[in-house]
């Protein structure tokens, strides 16, 4: 049988960990390779944790090669192929984004340096922690014998939330629909766009043919859907943030559909005028755990200024951890 995939997973006692790692066991991103999990929480959660892995002891997943858990990321770290970077520190109550940033700065910079150090040679690094574009940058470039390829934030549950949106608009089934993109940044600021998506094959904005609804409904209800699940589950979003978590790296290792792309949070190159180095969501195919961006698609002026005001707010985040010393 093949050799299992070592797939860490950080915050593993947290809401999405709860989701995640059952997925992950019963093989949603492998299918029939086995999976060991590596699963890194904070001292004072490792109790919690323990409980969660009795309970994946009770499921007795065919899939499950091993479980270890542990506070040290060097240990924990050790030799995976995929990393998913779930754990990050909340926004508590009178903290700033700069005391944010601080707080996450200090765990992406040790991750980022733990990885460098022990993970695999093919590792991948999927980083789903807020805020996660700029959390992907820090561990990035904290990880300097990694190419930053391999490192991306995740979008696509924004892209997800996306496609649901305009089947529902549309009354197509999620399937008919293609080529959804998130431009930017993980964030209000986020820029769904439907000029490039298709509904059955025909332009999606032609196809809903009401830019008010575009423009005042369905960009608001896409980039603010984590606030509208807090207020009526009480909770964040969790269960969708780990399926995301999963179609994302399962379409980075196996490869996106033809004819189709997907969204990730990935280190410009310049493309669409996203300054380069930012981590920034583009369309990209995917294969063989490498992504591309899509190249080529004319962008209207509409949507210019949505992904040039998602990418200045990138722009400002990169400042704030430069000037923290962060990167
Ligand atoms: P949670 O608070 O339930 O769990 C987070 C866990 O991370 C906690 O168990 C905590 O102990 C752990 N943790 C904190 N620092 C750590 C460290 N240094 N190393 C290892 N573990 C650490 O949060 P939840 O709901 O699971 O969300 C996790 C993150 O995902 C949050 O930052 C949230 O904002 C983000 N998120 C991102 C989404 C996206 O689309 N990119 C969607 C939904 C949530």
């Amino acid at each position: 049988t093949e050799k299992p995939l070592k797939v860490a997973v950080t915050g593993a006692a947290g809401q999405i960990g709860y989701s995640l790692l059952f997925r992950l066991a019963s093989g949603a991103l492998t299918g029939d390779r086995p999976v060991e999990l590596r699963l890194l929480e904070i001292e004072p959660a490792l109790k919690t944790l323990e409980g969660v892995v009795m309970e994946l002891d009770d499921c007795a997943f065919p899939g499950l090669a091993g479980i270890e858990i542990g506070s040290e990321a060097e240990t924990i770290f050790d030799g995976v192929n995929l990393a998913l970077l779930v754990g990050a520190r909340p926004r508590g109550p009178g903290m700033e984004r700069g005391d944010l940033l601080e707080a996450n700065g200090a765990i992406f910079t040790a991750q980022g340096k733990a990885l460098n150090s022990v993970a695999a040679d093919d590792v991948r690094i999927g980083v789903t922690g807020n805020p996660a574009n700029t959390n992907a940058l820090i561990a990035l470039k904290n990880a300097p014998d990694i190419p930053a390829e391999r490192f991306s934030a995740l979008t696509r549950l924004d892209h997800n939330r996306a496609i649901s949106q305009l089947a529902a608009k549309t009354g197509a089934p999620v399937t008919d629909i293609t080529k959804m993109t998130i431009w930017g940044n993980h964030s209000a600021t986020q820029y769904p766009d439907l000029f490039r998506a298709e509904v059955g094959g025909r332009n999606a904005a032609e196809v809903v043919g009401d830019q008010e609804w575009l423009e005042n409904t369905f960009i608001p209800t896409v980039a603010k859907r984590g606030a509208a699940i807090i207020e009526a589950r009480g909770s964040s979003s969790a269960a969708s943030a780990a399926s995301a978590t999963i179609d994302a790296a399962r379409d980075w290792l196996y490869g996106s559909a033809a004819g189709d792309w997907v969204s990730m949070a990935v280190v410009s190159d310049g493309s669409y005028g996203v300054p380069e180095g930012l981590v920034s969501s583009f369309p990209v195919t995917t294969r063989d755990g490498d992504w591309t961006i899509v190249e080529g698609l004319e962008i209207d002026d509409f949507s210019r200024g949505r992904i040039d005001a998602s990418t200045a707010e990138l722009a400002d985040e990169r400042d704030a951890v430069t000037q923290l010393g962060l990167i």
